[in-house]
């Protein structure tokens, strides 16, 4: 069965991206099923950092198709800006290598507008959303008024669904005393925009079911986390879509038997950025350890909006229920050197709410943000492990705790990643 899932465990930035490069060496097709340009995606390839936001990962690799799914919200200015940086960085880009569903939905300048609005609103109580539509941009979808991809392919036609849907927001900007679109610059730029992209856009399902049949294998690459699914995260701090396992049936076009594996993503301890809930969360010189100066790439810094991550020891309350949520057949720990140098790490086993115990997160709000974790402490290590290329590379420490994790989540570590690079992955 030829269908790899790779999905972030956490709260996103897991590291998905370097994974999503990692399984799509021996596939020929990669897809993102769900999101937008909210996801950041990072890969290092002999010192030459690539930052996806738009298209998958897996384009990197010659010969692979990369899709991007019925289930995106694309911004096409953001896109065509994504295809330029990444071949003035030596990679080809055409509609050989590249596919968008004429079923996924269109950001415009006033789904923008709208989130900055509604967060500026919110005050105190934001999302801490990345500020790119993405919220405005599924309303309109779920609600039958979206604009698709493929409308993009009749410029009169898509022009004037613009129009009017610019015009109509533009009241309700008005009305909210947001800031207002400039409808006649954004037609322009989107009818160019459209004109360009105009060769990329098909139909993608049956593309991809024709291919799947002949035995092609497809990487999904997950974008955002498990705990930022609008269903089963920490609602309402979560974004607009199914980052889960699930996303990838409707978000593709797949059906769940030609799944064989599903990979969980997950940072050797946790971060997440925007508001919400985060039990293990730390403040001050262990975060600050965990998060880093800024002075490297991979640093606990948004890839898409710079700002400083949230840090704090590893949750496995929350990686059990993402082994469940998703049926993860394995998981990849990232970032286990940044591990390193600690005396004592400690892990999450269970939270304490009110007095009793869960193993599971619970599902309301308010008793998540009355979690307290309950941690195990191991032995740390201080070993710098960067160079590490076989489990007997790595010190006995390192090894019980990524032993101690699989135990505790119930699934099979298959590889952990020691530094950024593509190369600077063991596996187990
Ligand atoms: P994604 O959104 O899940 O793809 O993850 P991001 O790219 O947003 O964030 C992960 C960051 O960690 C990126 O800067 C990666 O280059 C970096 N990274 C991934 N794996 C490792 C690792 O094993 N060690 C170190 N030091 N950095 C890593
Ligand atoms: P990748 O794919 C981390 C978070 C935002 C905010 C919430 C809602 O790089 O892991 P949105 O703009 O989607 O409406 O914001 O979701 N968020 C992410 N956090 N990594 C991401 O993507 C994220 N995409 C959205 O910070 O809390
Ligand atoms: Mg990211």
């Amino acid at each position: 069965m030829p269908v790899t899932i790779v999905i972030g465990a956490q709260w996103g930035d897991e590291g998905k991206g370097r994974f999503v490069d990692y399984f799509s060496a021996n596939a020929q097709m990669v897809g993102r099923y769900a999101g937008g340009d909210n996801a950041g995606h990072t890969v290092a390839v002999k010192g030459e950092v690539f930052k996806m936001h738009l298209i998958p990962s897996g384009i990197l690799h010659d010969g692979v198709v990369a899709i991007m799914g019925n289930g995106m919200v694309i911004n096409p200015i953001n896109l065509l800006k994504e295809m330029n940086r990444l071949r003035e960085q030596g990679i080809t880009i055409s509609p050989d290598n590249l596919v968008i569903s004429s079923r996924a939905h269109l950001i415009s300048p006033a789904h923008i507008e709208l989130d900055r609005g509604k967060e500026a609103e919110r005050g105190e109580d934001k999302i801490g959303t990345t500020l790119r539509g993405i919220g405005p941009a599924y309303l309109d979808k779920i609600g039958r008024r979206g604009i698709r991809m493929g409308q993009m392919l009749n410029l009169e036609d898509f022009a004037d669904a613009l129009e009017t849907s610019l015009n109509h927001y533009n009241a309700e900007l008005r009305r909210e005393g947001f800031e207002i679109v400039d409808v006649k610059a954004s037609m322009q730029a989107y009818v160019d925009a459209a004109t360009e992209l105009q060769p990329y856009i098909k139909e993608t399902t049956v593309y991809l079911a024709e291919r799947l049949e002949k035995g092609e294998r497809i990487v999904c690459e997950g974008a955002q986390g498990t705990l930022l699914d609008v269903d089963h995260g920490s609602y309402p701090y979560v974004t607009s879509s199914s980052p889960t396992a699930g996303g990838v049936m409707t978000g593709l076009g797949i059906g769940p038997t030609y799944v064989d594996q599903v990979v969980g993503v997950a940072k050797a301890f946790s971060t997440r950025v925007g508001s919400g809930p985060m039990p293990t969360q730390e403040e001050g010189e262990i975060a600050q350890r965990l998060r880093g100066t800024g002075d490297n790439y991979w640093d606990e810094f948004g890839t898409t909006t710079g700002r400083p991550r949230r840090c704090g020891w590893l949750d496995t309350v929350l990686l059990r229920y993402s082994r469940m949520v998703n049926g993860l057949t394995e998981m990849m720990l990232t970032k286990m050197d940044i591990l390193s140098g600690f005396d004592e790490l400690k892990i999450a086993v269970a939270y304490d709410v009110d007095g009793t115990r869960y193993d599971v997160p619970p599902s309301t709000i308010d008793a998540l943000e009355r979690a307290v974790p309950i941690y195990e402490t191991v032995q740390g290590w201080h070993e710098d492990i960067s160079d590490a290329k076989t489990l007997a590379d790595l010190p006995e420490a390192t090894v019980n705790y990524i032993k101690r994790v699989e135990t505790l989540c119930g699934v099979p570590i298959k590889a952990v990643s020691v530094g950024p690079e593509r190369h600077q992955v063991v596996n187990l």
